[in-house]
């Protein structure tokens, strides 16, 4: 038994996806795995044993800030040094790219492998969806809110500011192509005096990235992107120590679904403000 790895392309994708279904039992967006290797086309691998492709991983850095992603062996290839190695080997690119702090979001199976590796948690993310459609809610801003709906990459450098703020690190690169990928998907909240304070995108199935630092501008920014369509139900992915998300996904009919340990590897005081974090872009993308 021949253990390689090689660096994933646009080819492996439908591999990719076949391998993560396999591992974690439900679908793993196609799109989202080749939005991965748009943004970081050297930090995806395929694990071969001999030539049957067993494994996956990959990592996405920002900067001095990384996160790792999409970490799975199919189950027939489990319990042989697959993900060590993968892990190990994404590590190193970290290492060279001058990575300071290393984030990811573990399953219970996947958490051994990291503690092993450094990782110490420090948070829980938790996946929360919509059971059906979105409880309507009279419009509650404040009469110093404005939300610009329905925002374009006419917003790119307000939505990227904010981001860079709450995330701990510029992730313009992926804000531009979020908002390229769904026009007129993000919603804006603007005081009076037009300073941008909270930011939200509407992906396909999903809300976020999103930020927002107080409760009434989570409640204007979800009321103005629950208004967009969604391929389904949406979700949203929102850090545990951001208390304030809780009752205003609950008040719009989000329910908990599950959750799992935000893990970071290195200087922890790198990664922004979790508390303000509304939703991830993916798990993946952090
Ligand atoms: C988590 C996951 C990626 C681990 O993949 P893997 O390739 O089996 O990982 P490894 O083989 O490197 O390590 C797994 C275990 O096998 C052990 N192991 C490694 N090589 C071994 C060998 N040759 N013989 C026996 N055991 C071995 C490791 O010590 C480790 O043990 P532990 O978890 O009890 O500490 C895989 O279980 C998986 O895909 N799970 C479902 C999806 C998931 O949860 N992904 C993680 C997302 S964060």
């Amino acid at each position: 038994m021949t253990l390689s790895l090689s660096r994933m392309t646009a080819d492996d994708v439908d591999i990719a996806a076949a391998i993560a279904l396999a591992a974690y039992g439900r679908p793993y967006s196609r799109h989202d795995i080749r939005r991965y290797l748009a943004l970081q086309p050297d930090g995806w691998l395929m694990a071969r044993i001999d030539d049957a492709p067993a494994g996956i991983g990959g990592i996405t850095a920002y900067g001095h800030h990384a996160v790792v992603g999409l970490m799975a062996t199919h189950p027939d290839f489990q319990r042989r040094g697959i993900a060590t190695s993968v892990l190990g080997t994404l590590l190193a690119y970290a290492d060279a790219w001058g990575v300071r702090a290393v984030a990811l979001d573990a399953t219970e199976e996947g958490a051994g492998l990291y503690r092993r590796h450094g990782f110490v948690q420090v948070d829980r993310t938790v996946v929360w969806g919509l059971t059906g459609s979105p409880v309507a809610r009279r419009a509650q801003r404040s009469a110093q809110t404005v939300v610009a709906e329905g925002a374009g990459t006419t917003e790119l450098a307000a939505i990227a500011a904010l981001d860079a703020e709450v995330f701990g690190a510029n992730r313009a690169r992926l804000m531009a192509r979020l908002l390229e990928e769904g026009p007129g998907r993000a919603c804006v909240v603007r005081d009076r005096a037009g300073q941008a304070s909270a930011y939200a995108v509407a992906q396909g199935s999903r809300v976020g990235p999103a930020a927002a630092g107080s409760a009434a501008d989570g409640a204007a920014l979800l009321d103005a992107v629950l208004k967009l369509h969604f391929n389904e139900p949406p979700r949203i992915l929102v850090p545990e120590r951001n208390h304030l998300a809780a009752a205003v996904l609950q008040a719009r009919g989000f329910v908990r679904q599950r959750s799992t340990r935000y893990m970071v590897r290195g200087s922890a005081t790198a990664l922004g403000n979790r508390s303000h974090l509304l939703g991830l872009a993916s798990f993946g993308l952090g």
